[in-house]
């Protein structure tokens, strides 16, 4: 007769399909590229969503509706969120531009984390404002205003939330004085980056979209405060470059 030894564990061959890799979701998980906006994309037609009854003549167009903005931030949310598993991060919001995107992004961490089950990520939140200015020579130079004591960065992981990377030069001149705090690692989450022929070539790390080099409001994102009350990412339009210029709100 053959006896069984049940005490003695089988070692699965590997790939087995049955047994759950020990592999980290970080190492098997491809973050998403930025979603291209290419340059001759005509955008939406106003009249084909709701746009406010007070910019009717100040936008040429909707690039991206608020759904479409939202389902990218969902997947921008999950590549961050795997890339954190179950460490823990500080979100520093760059006022005011990024509020909207800063809110949506840690709404669907917090999601992911009431869901996932086997691993989540812990986060707090942190806002600054950023007072950019150029001085003579060309180089930015920005003052940072903190909310809260930047100090609370020092050996922590910190993700920046940015609206919008133009030049590039306010975000490596933010980069350069978080430095002073000896974080652990930071990474730089932006909705948008332009294609512009004055950019110095900074890349962030998660990327929502990359824009043809248009002045674009909505979505928290301002000309002189105006349009911060617009849901949709539009194109401004002449007549609403010129109503609003130095007519701050
Ligand atoms: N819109 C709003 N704010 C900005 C932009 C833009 O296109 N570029 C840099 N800051
Ligand atoms: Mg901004």
């Amino acid at each position: 007769s053959v006896e069984l030894d049940l005490q003695t564990p089988t070692i699965p061959s590997k790939g087995c399909s049955s047994v759950r890799s020990h592999r980290k979701m970080s190492e098997l998980h491809k973050p998403s590229t930025a979603l291209q906006i290419p340059d001759n994309f005509k955008g939406y037609p106003l009249n084909s969503f709701c746009v406010p009854a007070h910019y009717t003549e100040d936008l040429a167009e909707i690039l991206l509706p608020c759904g479409l903005i939202l389902d990218r931030v969902e997947r921008l949310a999950k590549d961050i969120a795997i890339h954190y598993e179950d460490q823990s991060f500080r979100a520093l919001c760059v006022l005011k531009g990024g509020y909207k995107f800063f809110a949506d992004l840690l709404d669907r961490v917090r999601q992911y984390n009431r869901l996932s089950g086997q691993s989540s990520v812990p986060f707090s939140t942190d806002f600054i404002r950023i007072q950019s200015y150029v001085d003579d020579k060309s180089t930015g130079n920005v003052r940072v205003i903190g909310l809260d004591n930047l100090e609370n960065i020092r050996g922590k992981n910190v993700l920046i939330v940015e609206d919008i990377i133009d030049t590039g030069r306010t975000m490596v001149a933010l980069l350069e004085h978080l430095k002073l705090y000896e974080p652990r690692e930071v990474k730089v989450a932006s909705l948008f980056v332009k294609r512009t022929p004055l950019s110095n070539g900074y890349k962030p790390d998660y990327v929502g979209f990359e824009t043809p080099d248009r002045f674009l409001v909505g979505y928290a994102l301002d000309y002189n405060e105006r349009f911060r009350d617009l849901s949709h990412v539009c194109v401004i339009s002449d007549t609403g470059r010129k109503k609003y210029a130095n007519d701050p709100m």
